[in-house]
């Protein structure tokens, strides 16, 4: 049997069509009207039980959180509010949801509480919001590679090597704990282990990308990365998705087109088709905004932030600039933009990054050329031979939402850098093998998934634009 969705319901006007319908209860008002919702739209439809010929005891299983299968006509509204409704004739409850202990009532709930019960948040309309928008995206940011002639690549998730090489990393081993085999000199003799040696969860795909680039041209990995880094902010996560394309030939100007195109690509994609959604968040922001003290609200609304980023360009700033509007700008007294004058050499705090967008540019900001001791091995040395071919997308309310660069794509230059941090070269030969044989400069970033949602939906805490968050002494879903 054909079964109908409330999203095409509500656009519809087929009336006096013959209707199946199955969803959740929101809410039952007056003994009379549900609000149905089955996901496929953030609105509910309303549909009409005739209750004087209806049974008492069908009538009281309609609460809020039961599942429900719903023949019906629809029919023009007669209610203020929507066009369509639904005239049921036969209702039958196919999953109870007892209100006495249904923790998802139909009033606002804290993100907090919610947290704590991830596993049912999904049935609010804010979650449910955030998680079609996250969808969406996913399928525009493979859209704009698949437009643009990118090849999907999948980076492995167990691997041999630190990308990053902060050695914030999750061990993989199936080594029994209670009895661990150790080296003669007392460590971890990891020989014995799965692999033959020490492998973890991947931090970063790019150094497997970067050798399918030197060869396809125009690759890009989208997959969850992990780093056991102990932050508990609203920015981070131990697990969380990454999208890392790598192009060959391109420069670090190429890679800074590359981002800001495709971050304006994948907003403005949402913006076309997810209107309700996005009408919704923007709403519940200004609600939020509006309980706030006048000189804590923000300047523009969800939606205009969203089309600010679109039609406006990211402002391009290298590093030692940025240092300079920072050395000479005047601490704020109020707190939040109080900050210690930055040395050249040292890395930006969060709360520089925020200036520089948030008070200063007044915009997205693309820093660049940063100085080689705060960043990772294998980015591309400028001639002056104290700074590297680094990028960071800099976003307002969010802070970095990409890291990446050129890379050294020169074999000495390279193993220099490699031996002076201490890094194994034995490790990478495979990675240095790129550099070996048919070199040539590329460039390619990382952008983290969640960061562009939270962005885009205006959730202020990491932890609530994915399904089940992964933070310390968090893992309980
Ligand atoms: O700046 P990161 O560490 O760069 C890399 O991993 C490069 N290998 C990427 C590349 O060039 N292919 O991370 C990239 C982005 C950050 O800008 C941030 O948006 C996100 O990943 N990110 C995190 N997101 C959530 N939780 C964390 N703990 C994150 N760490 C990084
Ligand atoms: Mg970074």
């Amino acid at each position: 049997m054909i079964r109908n969705n409330v999203a095409e319901l509500l656009s519809s006007n087929k009336f006096l069509q013959e209707i199946n319908l199955k969803g959740w209860v929101r809410t039952f008002r007056a003994n009379r009207f549900i609000a149905l919702n089955d996901g496929s739209t953030i609105n509910n439809i309303q549909c009409v039980v005739d209750f004087e010929n209806t049974d008492e005891s069908i009538l009281k299983r309609i609460t809020t959180g039961a599942a429900v299968s719903i023949k019906g006509t629809l029919i023009e509204s007669q209610g203020k509010g929507q066009s369509v409704e639904i005239q049921v004739n036969e209702i039958e409850i196919l999953g109870d949801s007892n209100p006495d202990e249904y923790p998802i009532q139909p009033k606002k709930h804290s993100f907090e509480f919610l947290r704590e019960n991830a596993h049912l948040r999904i049935r609010t309309t804010t979650f449910s919001s955030v998680m079609r928008l996250r969808s969406a995206l996913s399928f525009a940011v493979h859209k704009y590679f698949n437009e643009n002639g990118f090849y999907n690549f999948h980076a492995p998730i167990i691997t041999g090597s630190d990308a990053e090489g902060a050695g914030e990393m999750f061990t993989v081993s199936t080594l029994n704990k209670e009895n661990l085999p150790k080296t003669e000199d007392g460590k971890i003799d990891y020989s014995k282990d799965f692999f033959g040696k020490e492998t973890n969860l991947t931090v970063s795909g790019q150094l497997e990308a970067e050798t399918y680039a030197m060869a396809l041209g125009k690759v890009y990995t989208f997959g969850p990365t992990f780093r056991a880094e102990n932050s508990n902010t609203t920015r981070h996560l131990a697990e969380f998705w990454m999208i890392e394309p790598e192009v060959a030939f391109n420069n670090l100007d190429d890679n800074m087109d590359l981002a800001e195109d495709f971050i304006k690509y994948v907003i403005s994609y949402v913006l076309k088709n997810y209107t309700d959604d996005l009408a919704f968040l923007d709403n519940r922001l200004t609600q939020e905004d509006k309980s706030k003290p006048m000189n804590e609200r923000s300047e523009m609304s969800l939606l205009e932030k969203l089309h600010f980023v679109v039609e406006n360009n990211f402002k391009r700033v290298s590093y030692t600039e940025a240092i300079d509007i920072l050395r000479n700008c005047k601490p704020n007294k109020k707190k939040k933009f109080q900050y210690i004058i930055n040395e050249w050499g040292s890395d930006l705090q969060s709360e520089h990054e925020r200036y520089l967008v948030e008070k200063h540019f007044k915009c997205p900001v693309i820093l660049f050329d940063y100085p080689a001791n705060i960043k990772a091995f294998y980015m591309r040395l400028n001639e002056d031979g104290k700074t590297v071919r680094a990028m960071d997308v800099l976003f307002p309310g969010i802070g970095e939402i990409v890291g990446g660069s050129q890379r050294e794509e020169r074999l000495d230059v390279l193993k220099q850098k490699i031996a002076e941090l201490n890094i194994d070269e034995k490790e990478l030969w495979w990675y240095l093998d790129t550099r070996k044989f048919g070199t040539a400069v590329h460039s390619g970033f990382g952008l983290g998934f969640e960061r562009l949602v939270q962005f885009i939906t205006g959730m202020g805490n990491i932890r609530d634009v994915i399904p089940y968050p992964r933070t310390p002494q968090n893992a309980e879903f």
